[in-house]
């Protein structure tokens, strides 16, 4: 795919199609991160003397506006980062966007307000889209986060437009995608989460690929339950026991070494006051349900991944919001933070999990794309890479 350094972008009218979609709480900012990785596209753009039009999506605001949603906090935030000034529109499209455009000198910022206040964002409207591809000569794709969504401002614009990626798109798909397809082994995957459901594309592909496959959090039962032991009242997935069956069947068949807890962390009610105690997976008692892998599950885990060469996570191990279910996702972020192998954390929980532990600077990528990742790391094609033409 080209990028951004195989066109002449001076002078020219660039939109850039960021993943802004940071969590908030009371109109602030709780986590930063995406905005500071979409700075090294947004700088070099500035510096080559582009004028730079940020778009991006916050939220489910369903294609109306929600006054929660405006990107304005974003826009200060990104013009403190950059120290630079950012200026933040109320519409995405309109007249005043065209005016606002029209009179950007080389090297400006301007920063739409959320592409998702219009129907049109998500339902990949070419009306939209063709809107959108107007405000610009050439169209860069940023949001990695957002890859796996075909909307007007990821997928249907690229169609009007010269259409490359940017520094963090490539940098995702450089390092997913090289780990995918010429790992290094031993290849460790772990995967946890609360349901099988949405890791069954996942865990079906990796079993093709990796050498070790560790499984945990809520999860995690249905495949202790699978292997014919009681879980309480554990997080079943009643329809998916038999599909359990076969992971490890395959895993066998595989030659994959397929880790599952062998003891658990059981509490009385789903609390952070609850009651707790550490039973093997033998053991559980009826009334009570697991919210964490057990301390002998997490040093053998622990184990597993400092004798790894690389190491995907994807999903917590246990409940690790609450302080007496964090134990086991404690002790995989800190396996990962001193392995001397290459860490790649794929996103969402996960990477709050290594942010809460303080061992975010330790790993070698932390993804921006929780949706996005799990759909490359399951050999799908993402709509908003495969639009990005060579025009
Ligand atoms: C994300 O946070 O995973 C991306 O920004 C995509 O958001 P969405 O799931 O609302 O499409």
């Amino acid at each position: 795919k080209k990028t951004m350094k195989d066109i002449d972008v001076k002078g020219k009218r660039v939109f850039v199609r960021v993943d802004f979609n940071v969590p908030m709480a009371d109109g602030a900012i709780t986590d930063e991160t995406r905005i500071r990785a979409a700075i090294p596209t947004i700088e070099y753009l500035v510096e080559q003397g582009a004028k730079v039009i940020l778009a991006s999506h916050l939220g489910r605001p369903k294609g109306e506006v929600k006054e929660d949603m405006r990107l304005t906090a974003v826009g200060i935030r990104l013009a403190e980062l950059m120290s630079k000034p950012v200026t933040k529109l109320d519409e995405s499209i309109g007249q005043a966007v065209e005016e606002a455009v029209a009179s950007m000198q080389d090297g400006d910022i301007l920063l739409l307000e959320n592409v998702r206040f219009h129907a049109g964002e998500e339902k990949n409207d070419p009306a939209l889209a063709q809107q959108f591809a107007q405000l610009a000569d050439i169209y860069v794709n940023d949001a990695f986060g957002a890859a796996h969504r075909a909307h007007a401002s990821t997928e249907g614009i690229a169609k009007h437009i010269p259409a490359v990626s940017g520094f963090l798109m490539q940098t995702e798909l450089d390092v997913l995608g090289k780990a995918l397809s010429n790992p290094e082994h031993p290849f460790t995957a772990i995967i946890g989460g609360a349901k099988v459901k949405d890791k069954i594309g996942v865990i079906e592909s990796l079993l093709e690929k990796v050498d070790h496959l560790i499984i945990g959090g809520g999860l995690s039962f249905t495949f202790i339950k699978a292997q014919g032991y009681d879980i309480g009242k554990s997080l079943l997935e009643e329809d998916k026991i038999e599909l359990a069956k076969s992971f490890i069947e395959k895993a066998k068949a595989k030659g994959v070494q397929l880790h599952m807890p062998i003891d658990a962390v059981v509490a009385n009610e789903f609390s952070q006051d609850a009651e707790t105690k550490v039973v093997d997976v033998d053991a559980i008692p009826a009334d009570w349900m697991g919210l964490d892998i057990g301390p002998k599950t997490a040093a053998h885990y622990a184990e597993v991944i400092k004798n790894s060469k690389l190491i995907i996570w994807n999903g917590p191990m246990g409940v690790f919001e609450m302080d007496k279910f964090e134990n086991g996702t404690k002790t995989v972020a800190d396996a990962m933070a001193t392995t001397s192998g290459y860490t790649v954390i794929g996103g969402g929980d996960s990477a709050a999990a290594v942010e809460k532990f303080e061992v975010a600077t330790k790993m070698d990528h932390i993804s921006t794309g929780g949706g996005a990742s799990l759909e490359l790391m399951e050999g799908k094609e993402l709509p908003g890479i495969v639009a990005l033409n060579d025009k």
